[in-house]
């Protein structure tokens, strides 16, 4: 299994190489990337989206805050890395409409569970009947309410190193706060997935005042100092640090 990530690991650095120089694989297809061949090459020939997914990111992009929705390819790269883990205890902080979320549970056993944290109802109200059509509505366990709270009651209720995977895609200034949960809450060998930490570029060199491009650079570089994680960063959708808990942490 180790051998496989490592693989899996392997494959995406050497692609990432042949396009250096360029920042063909950063971005979004429905946002900023949508007229880049490769990106659209990548598509073309690897996305495998199951129907359900295909009607809600439809009816997402009517949203006017649809960027905001996560980069299709790197939902599915998360779900593989969600089977390759035999992952049943995921978390998502920031769940939007709901694309990851689904993705998650469409990639997991009858048992597998998703805590999916959304402060908006609007979007709760958009997702929920997607989940149902896919028929996985009792895996994902909806938290209409400030995502710190949830992660809190996780943590109150005894759930601490049992969970397999967390996403972590919600409001850029509390990511450090919500890393610090996840880290509690996570298993040994567990990851946590930390979506947006390029910001389109912004972290290089971020100006005083751009409060969240300082915050997500300060993040960065927090763990690539941090002993208790193995991690990479890859430059897929807005950029993803993919944190794997030590063993012997
Ligand atoms: C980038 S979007 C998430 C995209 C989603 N993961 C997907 O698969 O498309 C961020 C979401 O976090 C929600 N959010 C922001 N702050 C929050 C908080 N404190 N607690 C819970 N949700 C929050 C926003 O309402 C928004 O829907
Ligand atoms: C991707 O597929 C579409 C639809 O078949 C096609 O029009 C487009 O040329 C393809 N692009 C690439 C880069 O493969
Ligand atoms: C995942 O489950 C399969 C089938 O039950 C098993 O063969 C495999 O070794 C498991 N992998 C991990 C990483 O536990
Ligand atoms: C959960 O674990 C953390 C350390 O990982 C500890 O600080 C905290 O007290 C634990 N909480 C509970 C409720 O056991």
């Amino acid at each position: 299994m180790a051998a496989d990530i490592k693989m899996l690991f392997f494959f995406l650095f050497t692609v990432v190489l042949s396009g250096v120089g360029k920042s063909a694989f950063v971005g979004k297809s429905h946002s900023g990337g949508k007229d880049d061949p490769l990106l659209q090459y990548i598509l073309n020939n690897s996305l495998r989206e199951h129907p359900v997914l295909t009607k809600l990111k439809l009816r997402t992009l009517e949203d006017p805050l649809s960027k905001m929705m996560v980069a299709t390819e790197q939902a599915q790269f998360m779900a593989n890395l969600i089977k390759l883990i035999n992952a049943t205890k995921a978390i998502e902080i920031g769940m939007y409409t709901g694309y990851n979320a689904l993705s998650m549970a469409l990639a997991m056993p009858e048992h597998g569970r998703v805590v999916a944290c959304e402060i908006e109802e609007t979007y709760v109200d958009i997702a929920k009947p997607f989940f149902k059509e896919a028929g996985v509505e009792n895996k994902i366990d909806v938290r209409h309410e400030i995502a710190m709270k949830t992660l809190n009651n996780l943590i109150a209720a005894g759930e601490n190193g049992t969970y397999d995977f967390v996403f972590i895609d919600a409001d850029k200034l509390n990511y450090d706060r919500y890393y610090e949960k996840s880290l509690q809450l996570i298993r040994k060998g567990g990851i946590i997935a930390i979506d947006n930490v390029l910001w389109s570029g912004k972290v290089v060199n971020p100006a005083a005042s751009d409060t969240v491009s300082r915050a997500l650079d300060a993040l960065n570089k927090k763990l690539h100092q941090d002993e208790r994680i193995d991690l990479s960063m890859l430059p897929v959708g807005d950029g993803l640090t993919l944190a794997i808990k030590r063993s012997n942490y």
